[in-house]
């Protein structure tokens, strides 16, 4: 559609910016909705970061998105925070309400909705979840099981002292196991989650033997690059439920959206195949 002088506009930060596939996934909504704004890539040095969060609302940006590696630091220009974004310490969208700046995070909810659509029977309750990784994306996961109610949550992690500070800094059924022990942690579980970088394109594969995990258990990967990562291959012949990692990147887009254009939109097939295509 073509702009106005009264053009709604958001925006993505991130350093670098140019492989964020947000601006095109807006910008289908934005198309589809025949919305008359919008989304836009904002290269900002962190050394900007805080001084460009603080002008957008000024040129009259509704919102943005925040992605790597500016998650915690626009946190010191935020003058509010979302219950999740406390809790995470990270930030994943900018919502403005005049200059006031409030940060939201999403990214649980995201990947919550992600299972939900792409394995409807799943019952988080059912049993344990296995979470490979401890970074910022572990956190957001475990802290989404959590609140979801998952009896027991497992993380492992190469680096042992993370996955234990993570255990300790959140409030739940939350234990790490050291990274050897990863093929035996999957024992009765009926979630597995990959939130390391290994399986990535350019990355080394993730070395898991699947063995021991229940053929119930769901299989979910939050790497995207491929969409068929090793470990869903596997998964999925010896029969396992398996969820792919673009629908946490789609589901978590909504909330901001909705917030800066007045839509809520949907995630479909149609919208995955184009944020999919290059
Ligand atoms: P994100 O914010 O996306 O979670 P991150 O904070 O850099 O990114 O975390 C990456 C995760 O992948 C970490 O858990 C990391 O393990 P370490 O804490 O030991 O660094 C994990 N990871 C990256 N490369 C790995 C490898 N070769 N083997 C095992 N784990 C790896």
């Amino acid at each position: 559609m073509t702009l106005t002088g009264r053009s709604r506009l958001a925006g993505v930060l991130g350093w670098p910016v140019a492989h964020s596939r947000s601006p095109r996934l807006h910008g289908y909504w934005l198309a589809q909705h025949g919305i008359d704004g919008a989304y836009v890539p904002l290269p900002t040095a962190p050394e900007d970061v805080v001084d460009g969060v603080r002008a957008l609302p000024r040129l009259g940006f509704m919102g943005a998105n925040v992605t790597v590696p500016h998650k915690q630091g626009v946190l010191a220009a935020c003058d509010r925070l979302d219950d999740h974004a406390r809790r995470l310490g990270a930030v994943n969208t900018l919502v403005f309400d005049g200059p006031t700046v409030e940060g939201r995070n999403t990214d649980g909810v995201g990947f919550l909705n992600n299972l939900r659509q792409g394995a409807p029977d799943w019952d988080p309750t059912a049993g344990p979840a296995v979470v490979l990784g401890a970074g910022g994306a572990a956190r957001a996961v475990v802290v989404a099981l959590s609140d979801a109610g998952v009896p027991a949550i497992r993380i492992a992690n190469r680096t042992r002292d993370k996955a234990d500070a993570l255990a300790r800094a959140l409030d739940g059924p939350v234990t790490a196991t050291d990274w050897d022990a990863k093929d035996a942690a999957l024992d009765g579980a009926n979630l597995l989650v990959n939130t390391t970088s290994l399986g990535m394109t350019g990355h080394g594969p993730l070395p898991i033997d699947l063995t021991a995990l229940p053929g119930t258990a769901l299989v979910n990967d939050i790497v995207y690059q491929p969409l068929e990562t090793d470990l869903l291959a596997r998964a999925r012949a010896r029969g396992n439920p398996v969820v792919d990692g673009i629908g946490m990147l789609l589901h978590q887009a909504v909330p901001g959206f909705a917030a800066w254009f007045g839509v809520r939109p949907e995630v479909t097939e149609a919208l995955r195949d184009f944020v999919l295509q290059d």
